[in-house]
C-alpha cells in the first residue's frame, strides 16, 4: 500500500492512527532538533515532523531531502503544537517513524506555489510542475465539474453524446483550417474539424432528434486571450425547435451551472437584445452590460452648431459620459488620446468635455463650439457635474462605434466597474446574415453558410442581402461570447440560393457540401443548434483572464506548445513518404 490518506484528509479525530503518505516536499524548515516538512498532493498540504532525539538517521534523511522530492512517509498523527487555522490540516502533524524516497527530484525552476517566481514562458515550458500548483489545478478540477453537470443536464434532457471524427474535410466558420497529409493519399489533405457542424447536421437527418458532444475544435486564426488554436466546444443540436425552445434549454443550461458553480442566480429569463441595439448602444455584439457609459449619438447635437470641421464631416459622432472623472489630468487625458490613436484601435483622435465640480466646463473643442452648445450636449449625454464625456466620431458608423467600444471597456477597467464576481448574461439575436469583407471582396456569412434567414426577410435575399436578418443567437456573458448557434437551412433550394449570395458557383458548392445538399434530399428535419465554448466558459465562471490558465496544455501566442516544441520539422523520410517538398523561400 503506497498511501492510507491524502494530503488534505487527516483531522484532529485522527490523532494516534498509525498512517501512510505520499506526496511532494513543498518546503523543509529545520528548527533547533525538529525538522518540518510540508508534504503536498493534489488534495492539501500536511506537516510531516522529523524529531532529532527519536531519530537521529531519519531526521538527517530528512534534512537532505529537496522541493519536489516525490517521497513516502510513515508515521502517527499528533496534535499540532501550534496550529494553522489556515489549512484543512493545520490541527494536526505526523510524527514521522520512516521515511523512503520514491522519485528525487532536480531544483525545480520555479517555486511550486500560488505565488510563484516563474514567468509565463517557463511555466509553460515545466507545465507539469506549473499543474502542481493548487491555483492551476483548481482550475482543471472546475473544467471537470463543469464538463460532468454539461453531460449529466444534456442526458437528462434525451441528448445523445456521439464522436464525430477529427480527420474530416474543410469545413466553413470563417477560419483557416489545419490540414493533415494523406500518406495513402498522396497530394490530398485532411482538415481538422472548425466544429462538427456539418457532422451534427447529418445527425439530425439521420434522426438523432438531439445530439451533443465536448468537441475538440481547430482553428488556424490570429491568438488572443480568449482564443487558442485547439479548443473545446459543447456542441450541440436538436430537431423540431424554434429559436425559443432552444434558447429555453441552454440558458436552464447556463442557469443551472451558474447557481451549481458560483452559486449564483440569473434572472428566470434572460434578456435578449438584437443585433443592431447592442451595436448602436455599445458598439459591440457581446456588450459588457456589468457597467453603463452607454453610447449617446450626438451627430444631431453638434450639427450646425460650430465650425469644427471633424464633426462636420462626421457621419457618426458617439460620446460616453465616464463618471466623476472630469478631474482626468492633462496627462491622463493625453494617454486616452494614444490609447485611442493604436492601430489596434485605430481613431484619429479624441474630444473631451469636463463638466467640472464647480461647474465649469473645459474641453477640447471649446474653443469651436459656444458655451450653450457644450450645455447641450451635457444634457443629452445626462452628464452631472464632476463627469467627464469622451467622444470619437469618424466615416464608418460601425467602425466608429467599435472604438468607442473599446475605450468604454477601457474605461469600465480603470474604474474597476467590470466585476469577475459579477455576472451579467444576456442572448444577443437578429444578426445580419450577412457581413462585407474588406479582404475577400466579398458577402461573407456572419455565422456559416447554414443559417436560416429571418422568413420576414428572404423576400429581400437578392436584392438586399445586407438588409437581411438571420435566425442566429449568440450567448453573451460579461462581454465575452460564450457560445452561439443558428436554426439551420434545411431546404436545398433556399441553401443553393444562399452559395449563390455568398459567390460559389455551382461547381464549388457541390464540391464542399455536396454531401450535406444530397442528404437533405432525404427527408431532412427541421433543425437548429447552438455551441458554446467550453474553455470561455470555465474562464469566466474563474474569473480567469486567459481560457490558457483552464487548458491542460496550451499553446502560446504564437501557437507553439513550448513544451513538446511543436509545430516542429519533419525529417526528409516523413516528407519524402508523404510527397511533400517544402520550400521556404516562397512568400508566404
Ligand atoms: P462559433 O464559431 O461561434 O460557432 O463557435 C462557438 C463558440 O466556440 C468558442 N470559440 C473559441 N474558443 C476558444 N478559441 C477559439 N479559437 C474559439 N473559436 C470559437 C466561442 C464561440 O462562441 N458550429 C457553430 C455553432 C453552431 O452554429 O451550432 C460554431 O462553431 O465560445
Amino acid at each position: 500500500m503506497y498511501r492510507s490518506n491524502t494530503c488534505g484528509e487527516l483531522r484532529l479525530s485522527d490523532a494516534g492512527k498509525q498512517v501512510t503518505l505520499a506526496g511532494w516536499v513543498q518546503r523543509v524548515r529545520k528548527m533547533g532538533g525538529m525538522t518540518f516538512v510540508d508534504l503536498r498532493d493534489r488534495y492539501g498540504l500536511t506537516q510531516l515532523v522529523f524529531n532529532e532525539a527519536d531519530n537521529q538517521v531519519l531526521c538527517d534523511a530528512a534534512n537532505k531531502l529537496g522541493r519536489e522530492y516525490c517521497i513516502q512517509v510513515r508515521g502517527v498523527v499528533g496534535e499540532r503544537q501550534s496550529k494553522n487555522p489556515k489549512m484543512d490540516t493545520g490541527d494536526i502533524e505526523i510524527l514521522a517513524r520512516e521515511l523512503d524516497i520514491l522519485s528525487p527530484s532536480l531544483t525545480p525552476p520555479f517555486t511550486i506555489e500560488d505565488n510563484t517566481d516563474g514567468g509565463d514562458d517557463l511555466r509553460m515550458k515545466y507545465r507539469y510542475l506549473d499543474l502542481r500548483r493548487p491555483s492551476v489545478r483548481k482550475n482543471l478540477e472546475l473544467r471537470h465539474r463543469m464538463t460532468i453537470l454539461i453531460r449529466n443536464f444534456l442526458d437528462d434532457k434525451d441528448f445523445i453524446e456521439v464522436e464525430t471524427p477529427i480527420l474530416i474535410g474543410s469545413t466553413p466558420e470563417g477560419a483557416r483550417d489545419f490540414v493533415v497529409p494523406s500518406r495513402m493519399n498522396p497530394g490530398q489533405f485532411y482538415a481538422l474539424p472548425q466544429s462538427p457542424q456539418t457532422l451534427k447536421q447529418l445527425l439530425m437527418v439521420a434522426g438523432f432528434d438531439r445530439y451533443f458532444q465536448i468537441a475538440k475544435c481547430f482553428r488556424d486564426e490570429d491568438l488572443r486571450a480568449d482564443r487558442q488554436p485547439e479548443f473545446t466546444q459543447i456542441d450541440c443540436e436538436m430537431s423540431y425547435v424554434d429559436q425559443d425552445d432552444v434558447i429555453a434549454i441552454f440558458e436552464d443550461m447556463a442557469r443551472m451551472l451558474f447557481k451549481e458553480i458560483r452559486g449564483v442566480e440569473l434572472p428566470e429569463r434572460l434578456e435578449q437584445m438584437t443585433w443592431h441595439e447592442a451595436m448602436r448602444r455599445f458598439g459591440s455584439d457581446k456588450p459588457d452590460l456589468r457597467f453603463g457609459m452607454e453610447f449617446v449619438e450626438l451627430k444631431e447635437a453638434f450639427s450646425g452648431k460650430g465650425d469644427f470641421s471633424v464633426f462636420n464631416e462626421a457621419k457618426y459622432i458617439g460620446g460616453i459620459c465616464v463618471p466623476g472623472c472630469a478631474d482626468y489630468t492633462r496627462k491622463q487625458l493625453d494617454q486616452l488620446t494614444d490609447f485611442v490613436k493604436r492601430p489596434q484601435v485605430g481613431a484619429k483622435g479624441l474630444v473631451y468635455i469636463k463638466y467640472n465640480a464647480d461647474g465649469t466646463v473645459k474641453s477640447s473643442v471649446d474653443k469651436f463650439y459656444a458655451p450653450g452648445v457644450l450645455q447641450e450636449i451635457k444634457q443629452a449625454m445626462g452628464a452631472k457635474n464632476g463627469d467627464l464625456v469622451l467622444i470619437l466620431s469618424g466615416d464608418n458608423v460601425n467602425k466608429t462605434r467599435v472604438q468607442l467600444c473599446t475605450l468604454r471597456l477601457e474605461m469600465g477597467d480603470r474604474l474597476g466597474l467590470r466585476d469577475k464576481n459579477v455576472f451579467r448574461c444576456l442572448w444577443i439575436v437578429d444578426f445580419p446574415l450577412f457581413e462585407w469583407s474588406d479582404e475577400e471582396q466579398r458577402l461573407m456569412a456572419t455565422h456559416h453558410p447554414f443559417t436560416m434567414p429571418n422568413p420576414d426577410d428572404i423576400p429581400l435575399l437578392e436584392e438586399h442581402p445586407e438588409q437581411v436578418r438571420a435566425k442566429a443567437y449568440d450567448f453573451v456573458c460579461n462581454g465575452i461570447e460564450v457560445g452561439g448557434g443558428s436554426i439551420r437551412i434545411h431546404d436545398t433550394r433556399l441553401q443553393g440560393k444562399m452559395f449563390k449570395i455568398l459567390g460559389f458557383t455551382q461547381e464549388r458548392a457541390e464540391a464542399q457540401f455536396g454531401f450535406l445538399m444530397n442528404a437533405f434530399k432525404y427527408g431532412a428535419p427541421p433543425h437548429a443548434g447552438l455551441a458554446f465554448g467550453l474553455d470561455r466558459f470555465v474562464s469566466i465562471m474563474a474569473g480567469l483572464d486567459s481560457i490558457r490558465d483552464c487548458i491542460a496544455f496550451p499553446k502560446n501566442n504564437s501557437g507553439r506548445d513550448v513544451m513538446l516544441d511543436a509545430p516542429s520539422e519533419l525529417d526528409s523520410k516523413q516528407l519524402d513518404e508523404l510527397r511533400i517538398k517544402v520550400d521556404l523561400n516562397q512568400e508566404g
